[in-house]
C-alpha cells in the first residue's frame, strides 16, 4: 500500500513477469511482462471480468458505475457514453481546455512559486465538468465544484474505502465522514438532472449528461436516475484526477529534462506537434498515473504454464510493463525521443488499459494534456523548485509527483487577459513512496 514501486519491482527481480502476492483479504497473481499483460487486458471480457474487481469504489461511484459493470451492461453504458468522446468532439474540447488553461495562467506572476499539480487540478476539473455538463456559464454547478474536491480529498485515505473500515463510528469515522460528502454531492447530481431534462435543447444537446437522459428516454428499458447520477459521478473522478496527475508529471519530467525542455519550446514556437505527442507518450510511460489495471478470472485459465483458478484477480502492474528495460532501454531516463516517428508498441505502453475496458477518456486525456503543455510552455518559463526528482506518492487514486511539481514561474514569454482565479483547494499530502 505504501511502497508499491519498490514492491513490484523486487518482486519482479526476484520471481519473475509473473508472481502472486498476499494482500491479505485476496491472492493477486502480478503480470510485468508486456505480451502476458496485453492477453489479460485484451482477453475474452466473460473470462476476464474487470468490473468485479472494482468493488472499493461501489460506495462513492456506485453499482451502476461503468467500472463496476460487466458483460452486455457494460457494453450497453460504454456505448451510450462514447459518442461525447469521438473524433467530432475533439476541436471543441481542445478549445475550452485551451480557454480554461489561459485563464489560469493568466493569474501566474513572475517569481511566483506554484504548486503545478494543484494549477493542474483546477485547469483539469473545470475541462471535465465541461465535457460531462458543457454549461459554460459562470455560477453554474457551483456547489459540485466545491463538494467534488472536497469528496476526493476524503477518498485520499487507504482507510476510508476499505471494506474493513467501513464503519460509522457516529458518523465521525472517515468513512462516515465520506458518506455525508456523497450524500451532498448526490443532490447536487439530481438537481442538475433534473433541470436538463427540463431543458427545451436537450435533444440538440450532446454533451454526456444529455446523451445518459436521451438514452433514458429512446431505451425502451430505460436509464433510471441512479445510474445516470453513477456514471456523471464516475467520469468526473475518472476523468481530472488522472489527467491532473500525468499533466504533474509531464512538467515535472520535462523541468528535470533541459534538452527536452528546450526542444519542445523550441518545436511549439515553429507550430510543430511531433515532439509534443512524444513527451505526452513519454511521460505517460515513465509516469503512469493509474499503476495497474486488474481482471478477475471466471472460468480457470492457463497463464504463463500456471494453472490460475476461476476466481483468481490478476493485476497487470502497468508501471512494470512501461518499465521493462526490453522493451526500453535505460527505462529510467525520460527521453521522449524514443517516441518519435512511430505510435508506441502496442504491448508495451499501456497507460489507459485496453480492450473493451480501454479508458474511454484516452483521446481526450491526451489532447487536453497537449493543448495545456503548449499553453504554459508558450507564455511562461518554469524552473523546478529543486533539481532532484520528485518521488512518486499515492493521492486518492493516482500516483502523482511527491511535491507536487513544484515551480518558480521565471518569466513571462507573452501575457494573458487575467480573468480572475477559481477556487480550488490543494489535496494533503500522503502515502509518499520512494519511486
Ligand atoms: C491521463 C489520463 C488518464 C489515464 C492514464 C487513464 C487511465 C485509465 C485506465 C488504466 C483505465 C482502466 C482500463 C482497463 O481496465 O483496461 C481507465 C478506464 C476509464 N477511464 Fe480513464 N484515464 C485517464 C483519463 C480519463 C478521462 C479524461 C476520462 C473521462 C473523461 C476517463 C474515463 C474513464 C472511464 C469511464 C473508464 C472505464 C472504462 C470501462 O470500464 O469501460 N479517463 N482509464
Amino acid at each position: 500500500m505504501f511502497r508499491p514501486i519498490p514492491l513490484m519491482e523486487s518482486c519482479r527481480d526476484r520471481y519473475g513477469p509473473i508472481f502472486s502476492i498476499n494482500m491479505g483479504s485476496a491472492t493477486v497473481v502480478m503480470i510485468s511482462d508486456p505480451c502476458l499483460a496485453k492477453g489479460v487486458i485484451t482477453g475474452d471480457p466473460e473470462t476476464f471480468r474487470a468490473g468485479e474487481t472494482n468493488g472499493l469504489f461501489r460506495p462513492v461511484v456506485g453499482s451502476h458505475s461503468i467500472l463496476l459493470l460487466d458483460g452486455a451492461e457494460h457494453m450497453r453504458h460504454r456505448k451510450i457514453m462514447l459518442p461525447a468522446f469521438g473524433g467530432g468532439h475533439a476541436q471543441r474540447f481542445g478549445d475550452q481546455v485551451r480557454e480554461i488553461a489561459e485563464e489560469r495562467i493568466a493569474g501566474w506572476q513572475p517569481g511566483q512559486r506554484l504548486k503545478l499539480r494543484d494549477e493542474m487540478e483546477a485547469i483539469s476539473f473545470e475541462s471535465i465538468m465541461r465535457v460531462v455538463f458543457n454549461d459554460a456559464a459562470e455560477g453554474r454547478h457551483d456547489r459540485l465544484r466545491e463538494l467534488i474536491p472536497e469528496m476526493m480529498d476524503r477518498c485520499d485515505s487507504p482507510y476510508t474505502l476499505i471494506p474493513w473500515f467501513r464503519k460509522s463510528l457516529a458518523g465521525l469515522s472517515p468513512y462516515a465522514r465520506l458518506m455525508k460528502v456523497v450524500r451532498q454531492v448526490d443532490e447536487a447530481l439530481y438537481e442538475a438532472i433534473d433541470e436538463r431534462r427540463a431543458d427545451p435543447l436537450l435533444q440538440l444537446r450532446d454533451d454526456v449528461l444529455s446523451l445518459l437522459l436521451r438514452a433514458q428516454q429512446e431505451d425502451g428499458e430505460g436509464l433510471g436516475d441512479r445510474a445516470i447520477r453513477d456514471e456523471l459521478l464516475t467520469l468526473i473522478m475518472a476523468g481530472y484526477e488522472t489527467t491532473t496527475s500525468a499533466l504533474a508529471w509531464s512538467f515535472e519530467r520535462l523541468m528535470r529534462s533541459p534538452e527536452s525542455m528546450r526542444r519542445l519550446t523550441a518545436e511549439l514556437e515553429q507550430g510543430k506537434e511531433d515532439y509534443l505527442n512524444a513527451v505526452v507518450q513519454e511521460t505517460l510511460r515513465c509516469r503512469p498515473v493509474v499503476p495497474v489495471v486488474a481482471r478477475r478470472l471466471r472460468t480457470p485459465q492457463e497463464i504463463a504454464g500456471y494453472t490460475l483458478l476461476a476466481g483468481t484477480i490478476l493485476m497487470v502492474s502497468i508501471y512494470l510493463v512501461h518499465n521493462d528495460p526490453e522493451s526500453y532501454p535505460e527505462p529510467e531516463r525520460f527521453r521522449p525521443e524514443r517516441f518519435l516517428g512511430g505510435t508506441p508498441e502496442q504491448a508495451a505502453w499501456i497507460p489507459f488499459g485496453g480492450g473493451v475496458r480501454r479508458c474511454l477518456g484516452a483521446s481526450f486525456a491526451q489532447l487536453e494534456m497537449k493543448v495545456v503543455l503548449r499553453e504554459v510552455l508558450t507564455r511562461v518559463t518554469l524552473r523546478a523548485s529543486s533539481q532532484a526528482p520528485e518521488r512518486v506518492k499515492r493521492t486518492r487514486f493516482t500516483f502523482a509527483p511527491a511535491g507536487d511539481a513544484e515551480a518558480e514561474v521565471e518569466g513571462l514569454v507573452s501575457s494573458a487577459t487575467p480573468l480572475g482565479r477559481r477556487r480550488f483547494s490543494a489535496a494533503p499530502d500522503s502515502g509518499t513512496v520512494q519511486a
